[in-house]
C-alpha cells in the first residue's frame, strides 16, 4: 500500500475509513455511526460507541497475553531510581487507585487536576481517572501557582492529585508549596488533595484536606472500569492561547483511542510488544498521547524518563536509555538534540552505547532546523522524521507515515498530511494559494477522530478561535507553504504564541505580568530566535513618565515577576526599555511588525502606522539584544 493510496482512501470516504480503523480497539458497544453533529452543530466521532480507555490501555492486554510484559520502564537519573512495571502490576495499581478516588467521592464526569512530575504514579493517576470515567487535567510542573490557579478555576476539580516534590537538575521543586499557593489564590474550592510522598522530600499535609496517597491505597478496594460514551471527555489539557487565559482543549474517549492506535501503527511504524519512548513530560500533549495513552493502548512498553537530555548526568543520557531498554522508536523535540549537540558536538559519548535497536527518530514540538535534522541523521543513522501537530489535534497532522511507506525526506518539511487531514494553505481571502506561496495553514472540516471537539465549557471561544477565521476550515494558528510535490513546510505561528524549548507559551500572558509593574506604561513581549531553545521571550517596555528606575534593576524585577506568575518554564530572561512601541493610529501595538523586526525579516509598515520614526529605534535595540 502506498502512502498516497492510503491517504486518498481516507479522503474519499472518511466515514468508512474511520469505521474500519475503529475495529482496531475493543469497544464495549461498537459505534453505530462514524461521523455526526452534536447539539452545538459541531462534528463528533463514533455515535453510540461505548468503551473504557483505561481498559484498552491495561486490562485488555492483561487478558490477551501481555500480563507479564513491561508496560512501563521508569528511569529516573535525577533520583537514581529505575523500575519496571508489568501490565498486570500497572492494571492492579490503577484499579486500586481508582478505588481511592471513588472512596473520595469522585464519579464519572467529575474533574480532577493532576500536578505531578515524571513518575509512574502520574500515569496511575491519569489511568485511574479514565477507569472511573472522571476527567483529568494534568498541569505541567514548570508552571507557577497562578497558572495552576487559573486551571483550578476553569476545570473546577473535585480533587487535586499531587506529588510532594519534583527534581530538576540543580534543585528540588516543592510541589505542595505551589499547590497550596494555587489553592489559596483560586476561587474554586477543592474537596481534597491526594499527595504522593517522595522519599527525598516529604510534604506537610494540610489537615482535613490532604490524604497520603500510599496510606489511602493500602486500604482501598479496586474499582472496576466504567463504560463511557465515545464522545465523553477523557481529559482537558490547557494550552496557551492568544489571550492571558489558556484554552481548555477537550479530548474525547472514542476518537482518541482509535487515533492513538492508528498512529502507532501507521505513523510511528511500531508493533505491539516493542519499546516506544517519547522524551517529553506528561504535562504536555506529547506526554498524554505518546508517553501514556498510545503506547499502552497499542500494547507497547513506554519509557517514563525523569531526567533531561544533558546534565543528568551527561549528554549521553539519551543514548544510554535507548540502549538499556532497546528502544525501537524514539520521539522528542529538536531542542533536546540541540542541547546534546552543544555539549558533545561530535556525539563522542554515543560510542559507549549500542543504539542499533532504534528504527526511527521522530521530532516535533517546534520547527526542526536543518542543522539539527542532519546532525541526528549522521549520528543515529536511522530515518529522522520531522512531524507536525499540536495540543488541539492530539496526534500528528503532518508526517512521513513510517508504518505505511517512507517517503524521501525533505529537510525543513514535516512531510505530507496524515490520513484524515485535508490540509490546505490559504490566503487572506480563505482561498488556497499556489504552490510555494506562504499562507495560513488550515484543515478542511471535519477533522480526523481524536482531535479537539470543543473547548472546555466555551463553545463560543472554540468557534471564534478555530472555525470563524476561515469558514469551513479549522485554523491551526501556523503559517506555511506547500511545494509542488505536496510537501508541507511549517514556517511558524502567525499569532502571539511562541515556542520555547518545545514548550508553547503565550506572549499575552507574559505581557499581563510585565504590564503590572508599577514603572511600566505599556509593553510587548515578542519571541526572538535562540540557538538552543528555538525562541525565547523578550519584553519591550515603555516606562511611565517620571518612572525612577534603572534599566538593569527593572529587568531583574520583571524577570522575577514572570517567573513567579507564569513559571520558570517561560524562560523570560530579557527586557529592554524603548521610548515608544510601533502602533496604529487607533493605538493597537503592531506586534506583527515587531516580530518581523526581531526575526530580521523584511516588512512593510501598514499605512495606519502612527509614527514611522519609531521603527529605526526598535531595529537598533534589537541589534543590541
Ligand atoms: N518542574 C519545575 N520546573 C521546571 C520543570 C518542571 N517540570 N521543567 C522545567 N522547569 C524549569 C527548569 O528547571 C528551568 O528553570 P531555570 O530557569 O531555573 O533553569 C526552566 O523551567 C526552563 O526549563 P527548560 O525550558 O526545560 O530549560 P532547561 O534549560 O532546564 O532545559 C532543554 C533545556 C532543552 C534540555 C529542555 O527544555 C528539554 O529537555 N527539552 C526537551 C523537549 C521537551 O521536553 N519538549 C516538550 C514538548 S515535546
Ligand atoms: P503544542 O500545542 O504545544 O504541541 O504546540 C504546537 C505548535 O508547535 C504548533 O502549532 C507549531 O507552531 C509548533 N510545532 C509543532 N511541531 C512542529 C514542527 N514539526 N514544525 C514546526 N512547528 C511545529
Amino acid at each position: 500500500m502506498t502512502y498516497q493510496a492510503f491517504y486518498d482512501r481516507s479522503m474519499a470516504d472518511p466515514e468508512s475509513f474511520w469505521m474500519e480503523q475503529a475495529q482496531g480497539i475493543d469497544w464495549i458497544t461498537p459505534p453505530a455511526k462514524a461521523l455526526y453533529k452534536d447539539g452545538n452543530n459541531l462534528y463528533r466521532w463514533y455515535e453510540g460507541g461505548q468503551l473504557n480507555t483505561a481498559y484498552l490501555a491495561l486490562d485488555y492486554h492483561v487478558e490477551n497475553g501481555r500480563a507479564d510484559q513491561p508496560a512501563v520502564f521508569y528511569d529516573s537519573p535525577v533520583t537514581g531510581v529505575k523500575r519496571s512495571i508489568t501490565y498486570r502490576e500497572l492494571r492492579d495499581e490503577v484499579a486500586v487507585f481508582a478505588g481511592v478516588l471513588k472512596a473520595q467521592g469522585v464519579e464519572k464526569g467529575d474533574t480532577v487536576i493532576i500536578y505531578m512530575p515524571m513518575i509512574p504514579q502520574t500515569v496511575v493517576a491519569m489511568l485511574a481517572c479514565a477507569r472511573i470515567g472522571a476527567i483529568h487535567s494534568v498541569v505541567f510542573g514548570g508552571f507557577a501557582p497562578h497558572e495552576l490557579a487559573i486551571r483550578i478555576n476553569d476545570a473546577k476539580p473535585k480533587l487535586i492529585l499531587a506529588a510532594s516534590a519534583g527534581k530538576e537538575i540543580d534543585r528540588v521543586i516543592d510541589y505542595m508549596k505551589i499547590v497550596n499557593a494555587a489553592v489559596a489564590e483560586a476561587e474554586h474550592q477543592i474537596e481534597g488533595c491526594i499527595v504522593y510522598q517522595r522519599d527525598f522530600h516529604q510534604a506537610d499535609l494540610v489537615e482535613g484536606r490532604d490524604i497520603d496517597w500510599e496510606k489511602a491505597a493500602a486500604k482501598a478496594e479496586p474499582a472496576a472500569c466504567v463504560p463511557v460514551d465515545a464522545a465523553d471527555p477523557l481529559y482537558i489539557l490547557y494550552t496557551s492561547g492568544t489571550t492571558g487565559k489558556p484554552k481548555g482543549i477537550v479530548r474525547d474517549n472514542g476518537g482518541h483511542a482509535v487515533a492513538m492506535k492508528f498512529s502507532m501503527k501507521y505513523v510511528y511504524g511500531v508493533e505491539p510488544g516493542e519499546v516506544y519512548w517519547a522524551a517529553s513530560d506528561v504535562g504536555w500533549v506529547v506526554g498524554h498521547s505518546y508517553i501514556v495513552y498510545a503506547p499502552l493502548i497499542h500494547g507497547c512498553t513506554t519509557v517514563v524518563y525523569e531526567g533531561k537530555p544533558v546534565r543528568t548526568p551527561d549528554a549521553g543520557a539519551f543514548w544510554r536509555v535507548i540502549e538499556e531498554y532497546k528502544v525501537k522508536v524514539f520521539f522528542t523535540a529538536p531542542t533536546a538534540f540541540r542541547a546534546i549537540k552543544k555539549e558533545d558536538a561530535s556525539a563522542s559519548l554515543k560510542a559507549q552505547y549500542d543504539t542499533s535497536h532504534l528504527r526511527y527518530l521522530f521530532l516535533a514540538g517546534e520547527r526542526c532546523d536543518v542543522a539539527t535534522l542532519e546532525w541526528c541523521q549522521a549520528v543515529l543513522q536511522v530515518p529522522v522524521i520531522d512531524h507536525w501537530w499540536q495540543t488541539e489535534s492530539g496526534w500528528p497532522m503532518l508526517a512521513n507515515m513510517a508504518g505505511v511507506e517512507l517517503l524521501p525526506v525533505k529537510p525543513g518539511s514535516a512531510c505530507k498530511p496524515v490520513c484524515g487531514y485535508d490540509l490546505k494553505v490559504v490566503g487572506p481571502d480563505g482561498e488556497p494559494v499556489p504552490p510555494n506561496t506562504e499562507g495560513a495553514v488550515v484543515i478542511r472540516l471535519p477533522l480526523a477522530p481524536g482531535t479537539l471537539p470543543n473547548l472546555w465549557q466555551d463553545t463560543t471561544r472554540f468557534i471564534e478561535s478555530y472555525l470563524s477565521p476561515y469558514p469551513g476550515y479549522y485554523f491551526t494558528g501556523d503559517g506555511g507553504y506547500i511545494d509542488e510535490e505536496g510537501y508541507v513546510f511549517i514556517t511558524g505561528r502567525i499569532d502571539d504564541i511562541i515556542n520555547v524549548a518545545g514548550h508553547r507559551l503565550s506572549t499575552a500572558e507574559m505581557e499581563e505580568v510585565v504590564a503590572a509593574h508599577p514603572a511600566v506604561a505599556e509593553c510587548a513581549v515578542i519571541g526572538i530566535h535562540d540557538d538552543l531553545k528555538g525562541q525565547i521571550p523578550v519584553g519591550f517596555v515603555v516606562l511611565k513618565a517620571g518612572a525612577d528606575t534603572e534599566e538593569a534593576q527593572l529587568e531583574k524585577e520583571l524577570v522575577q515577576m514572570v517567573r513567579d506568575r507564569v513559571g520558570p518554564v517561560a524562560s523570560f530572561k530579557k527586557a529592554t526599555v524603548v521610548q515608544r512601541l510601533p502602533k496604529t493610529r487607533s493605538g493597537k501595538i503592531l506586534r506583527r511588525i515587531m516580530r518581523h523586526i526581531v526575526d530580521g525579516k523584511p516588512y512593510s509598515p501598514p499605512s495606519t502606522i502612527e509614527d514611522m520614526s519609531v521603527l529605526p529605534e526598535l531595529e537598533e535595540k534589537v541589534k543590541n539584544l
